[in-house]
């Protein structure tokens, strides 16, 4: 793997969280409990929660009664997501290209536009793939990913967030194939610039992505209300998959 990729740097900063402070773990019990409802998995259920972070939506799918691996590639979410340990809640660093060897999974979780990093598409077939490993028969891969379309259509140029003392100077642009956010800052006398590139994947290449992977979609929803999807209107392409 390529150290430098932006993924691999940005998401492992301390400024990535506070930026995005808002998305916690209020959002993610609310999200996580509509889509549980959804789901119906039975209790004791093995769920993997690939690229989670610092753990959000794996702590509410353990406390909602499943046996939960929260995967990510960064370090630092990482260990600070071991700080929740329990029995049945684990955590590890993990690059979701690849498979979990020796492990199956009754679902996996995707959320927050955890897809669409790499360079090149056969990642993002391999992403796919592996999930599909890890998965048993019938298991249920969902993937929750802004809605493309409506971003692009909407899409502010600049924009500054200020957070705890750091003024965050924002950009964001469409570059025909990609949503690129550049991402400006100065704390404590130093500059700093990252960039979050993520590739704007709309409703039909998702689906040509799993369908071609051996999956069947079978609901798409538009929020974490889990109204149904509009191309237009909705936030969220929230998709449901199942393991052909
Ligand atoms: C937008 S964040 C979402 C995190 C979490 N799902 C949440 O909602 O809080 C994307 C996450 O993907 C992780 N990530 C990026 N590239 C990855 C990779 N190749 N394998 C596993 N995780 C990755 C990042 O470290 C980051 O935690």
């Amino acid at each position: 793997m390529d150290e430098k990729a932006w993924f691999a740097s940005w998401f492992d900063t301390d400024y990535y969280h506070l930026l995005y402070k808002n998305r916690d773990l209020s959002e993610a019990k609310s999200f996580v409990g509509n889509l549980c409802s959804e789901l119906k998995l039975p209790q004791g259920s093995k769920v993997l929660d690939l690229a989670c972070g610092k753990g959000r939506h794996s702590r509410t799918l353990h406390s909602l009664g499943y046996q939960v691996t929260g995967a990510d590639l960064s370090q630092n979410s990482i260990d600070a997501a071991q700080a929740c340990w329990e029995d049945g809640l684990e955590f590890i660093v993990h690059d979701m290209r690849d498979v979990i060897p020796n492990r199956t999974f009754d679902a996996v979780f995707n959320i927050f536009t955890s897809f669409g990093y790499f360079d090149h598409a056969e990642e993002n077939e391999k992403v796919i793939q592996s999930v599909h490993s890890m998965l048993r028969e019938n298991g249920l891969f969902i993937i929750d990913f802004m809605n493309a379309d409506k971003v692009i259509r909407t899409l502010e140029s600049h924009m500054e967030i200020s957070k705890e003392g750091i003024d965050f100077q924002i950009t964001k642009e469409y570059n025909g194939t990609h949503i690129l956010k550049q991402i400006r800052f100065e704390d404590e006398g130093n500059s700093f610039h990252y960039t979050e590139r993520v590739q704007a994947l709309k409703e039909e290449d998702f689906r040509t992505l799993l369908i071609n992977n051996g999956f069947e979609i079978l609901r798409t929803f538009g929020d974490f209300d889990l109204h149904p999807f509009d191309v237009m209107e909705s936030d969220r392409l929230i998709l449901i998959a199942k393991k052909r």
